[in-house]
C-alpha cells in the first residue's frame, strides 16, 4: 500500500535526512537534502535537489553534489550545509567528510569504526544555473585547540551589513558549541565567538542564527539530551546577537516541536522576507512495504510573539484545500489527506481521534491534572518497529481552561498539529492501516472549518 504523502516532501528512492541548502533563486525554491543513493538506511551521503515554484509541487533534479572528491576531502560523503544567492550565482556551503577508518554496517553501508574518525573539510560550490555545481574551494576556519578535529560541521551562512557570517556546530570536551566566523571576502574568515551552554549536549549539529523582528534566533539539534526516548532534539535560543563582539545574550532553550521525530531543521528567506523553516521528520527505516525513508516537515513560515517562535505552514497550503465539509466525519472519503481547523471554548471532555478505526487511532487528549495535551500514536503504528524507540506517547503544556484552536494537517501517514496559531506544535508519523480513516472530535466546539486537500 502507498503511504507516500502528497504536501510532506520525500525523496524519490531511499533514504533522506537534513533539509539542506534551503533557498529562492531565480524565482523558485530549492530544497536540497541528505540522500543516500544505494539504500533505504544512512550512508553515502549525496546531495539530493528537488525545485518548486510553491513549496508543494516539487521536481526532483539530478544531485547537485556527490562524495567524489579527494582534493576536497569529500569521498566518504557530503554532509548538511546551507545555500545563498549571491550576484545570480548560487552558492552551496557544506561538510565534506573523509573516513580514517572504514567498515561496512549492516545495511551495506560504509561508517566509520571509531566515532572520532571523520575528517572534515568545509567546502565551497558554485553554480550559475541553479541545477549544476562546481566545487571551488576548502574554507580555512581555525578551530581552537581544545576541539574535536573530528565534530565539526554544517555551516550556515548569512550576510549583515556587508559582511559574511558563518555558524558552525562543534564539540569541546563532550559538549556541544556553535562557532561564528566573519569574513568581507568569503576567502579569509575569522573566529568571531563561540557560543555555549554547559550540559546541554554532547555535540550541537545544524546551527540557523537569524533574526525576526529585532530578536535573534538561534536554532540547533543538540545531541544528547532528549527526553522521552530521544537522543537529540531541535530548539532554539531568542536574544540579542553583538555582531561586534559576537556575544549572544539569550533567553534559555526552547523546543521547537512537540511531537516524535522533528530534527535537523533549516530557515531561509524568500523573496517576500517570509523566514520559512523547513525539518527532517526522522525515521530510521522505511515505513513496511515502501521504497523511501524519511519525510520533511510542511514549510512552515516562523513568526516571532511574546518572545516565543511560533511556526504555521506557509500560505500556499490552503490553495490545496478543494472542499469545505460540514461534519468531520466526513473526512472519511479523503483518503488521510486534509485540513481542518477547530476552536474550543476550553478543554473539557475534548477528545480527538485520527486515523481511526473502531474506537482506536491517533488520540490528542487533554490532562486538566497538570496541564497537558497528550498524543498517543500505540495504535497506529502497526508492526512500524524503529520508530518505537521514540516511544509512543508525546505531551505538551497547554492551558486548557482557555479558548484553544487546532490546526491539524493529515497526509497518508503523518499528522501536524498546530496548537494556538503555531505556538507550539507537534508532528508525528504513523503507518495506518487501510481501516484507519476514520476522524472524531469531541469537546466543546465553538467553530470549525473542515477541508480535502487535493494536487
Ligand atoms: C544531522 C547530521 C548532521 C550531518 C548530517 C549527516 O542529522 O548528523 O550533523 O551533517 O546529519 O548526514
Amino acid at each position: 500500500m502507498n503511504k507516500r504523502p502528497h504536501f510532506h516532501f520525500t525523496p524519490d528512492s531511499n533514504w533522506m535526512n537534513d533539509p539542506n541548502g534551503l533557498s529562492y533563486y531565480k524565482g523558485e525554491f530549492h530544497l536540497f537534502y541528505q540522500h543516500n543513493p544505494k539504500n533505504c538506511y544512512w550512508g553515502n551521503m549525496t546531495w539530493g535537489h528537488a525545485k518548486s515554484k510553491d513549496l508543494f509541487n516539487w521536481e526532483h533534479l539530478p544531485y547537485a553534489l556527490n562524495p567524489d572528491s579527494k582534493v576536497f576531502g569529500d569521498i566518504d560523503g557530503c554532509f548538511s550545509g546551507s545555500a545563498i544567492v549571491e550576484r545570480d550565482e548560487l552558492l552551496l556551503f557544506y561538510t565534506g567528510v573523509e573516513m580514517k577508518t572504514k567498515k561496512l554496517n549492516e545495511f551495506g553501508n560504509i561508517v566509520t569504526v571509531g566515532s572520532n574518525d571523520l575528517i572534515p573539510s568545509q567546502i565551497l560550490a558554485k553554480s550559475i544555473d541553479g541545477i549544476n555545481f562546481k566545487k571551488i574551494q576548502k574554507l580555512s576556519l581555525e578551530l581552537p585547540k581544545s576541539y574535536c578535529r573530528s565534530h565539526v560541521r554544517d555551516p550556515k551562512v548569512w550576510r549583515k551589513d556587508g559582511i559574511w557570517y558563518l555558524a558552525i556546530g562543534a564539540k569541546e570536551d563532550y559538549q556541544g558549541r556553535i562557532l561564528i566566523y566573519k569574513s568581507k571576502d568569503m576567502k579569509t574568515w575569522q573566529l568571531l565567538s563561540i557560543i555555549k551552554e554547559e550540559n546541554m549536549g554532547y555535540m550541537w549539529e545544524c546551527p540557523d542564527l537569524f533574526e525576526i523582528d529585532d530578536t535573534d534566533i538561534l536554532l540547533f539539534s543538540p545531541e544528547g539530551i532528549g527526553k522521552d526516548g530521544q537522543v537529540s532534539i531541535s530548539g532554539y535560543y531568542t536574544g540579542k546577537f553583538n555582531y561586534e563582539n559576537g556575544e549572544f545574550k539569550h533567553n534559555s532553550f526552547e523546543r521547537l516541536d512537540y511531537g516524535f521525530e522533528f530534527y535537523a531543521p533549516q530557515t531561509f528567506l524568500d523573496c517576500n522576507k517570509r523566514r520559512i523553516l523547513i525539518g527532517w521528520l526522522v525515521n530510521h527505516a522505511p515505513l513496511p512495504n515502501e521504497n523511501w525513508t524519511g519525510l520533511m516537515t510542511l514549510p512552515r513560515e516562523i513568526k516571532i510573539k511574546n518572545g516565543k517562535v511560533y511556526m504555521y505552514p506557509v500560505e500556499e497550503l490552503k490553495k490545496y484545500r478543494i472542499e469545505e465539509l460540514v461534519e468531520f466525519s466526513q473526512l472519511k472519503s479523503t483518503s488521510n489527506t486534509f485540513d481542518f481547523e477547530v476552536t474550543f471554548k476550553n478543554l473539557d471532555n475534548f477528545k480527538i481521534l485520527l486515523f481511526k478505526d473502531n474506537n482506536n487511532g491517533l488520540s490528542l487528549t487533554y490532562s486538566s491534572f497538570d496541564k497537558k495535551l497528550i498524543l498517543n500514536r500505540e495504535n497506529v503504528i502497526n508492526g512500524f518497529k524503529p520508530l518505537e524507540t521514540f516511544g509512543t506517547i508525546r505531551e505538551c503544556q497547554i492551558d486548557g481552561e482557555k479558548e484553544c484552536t487546532l490546526r491539524i494537517i493529515v497526509d497518508k501517514c503523518v499528522a501536524e498539529i498546530y496548537i494556538n496559531n503555531g505556538e507550539k506544535v507537534m508532528s508525528c508519523v504513523v503507518n495506518p492501516t487501510s481501516n484507519q480513516k476514520n476522524v472524531e472530535v469531541i469537546g466543546n466546539i465553538i467553530s470549525k472549518k473542515i477541508y480535502k486537500l487535493n494536487k
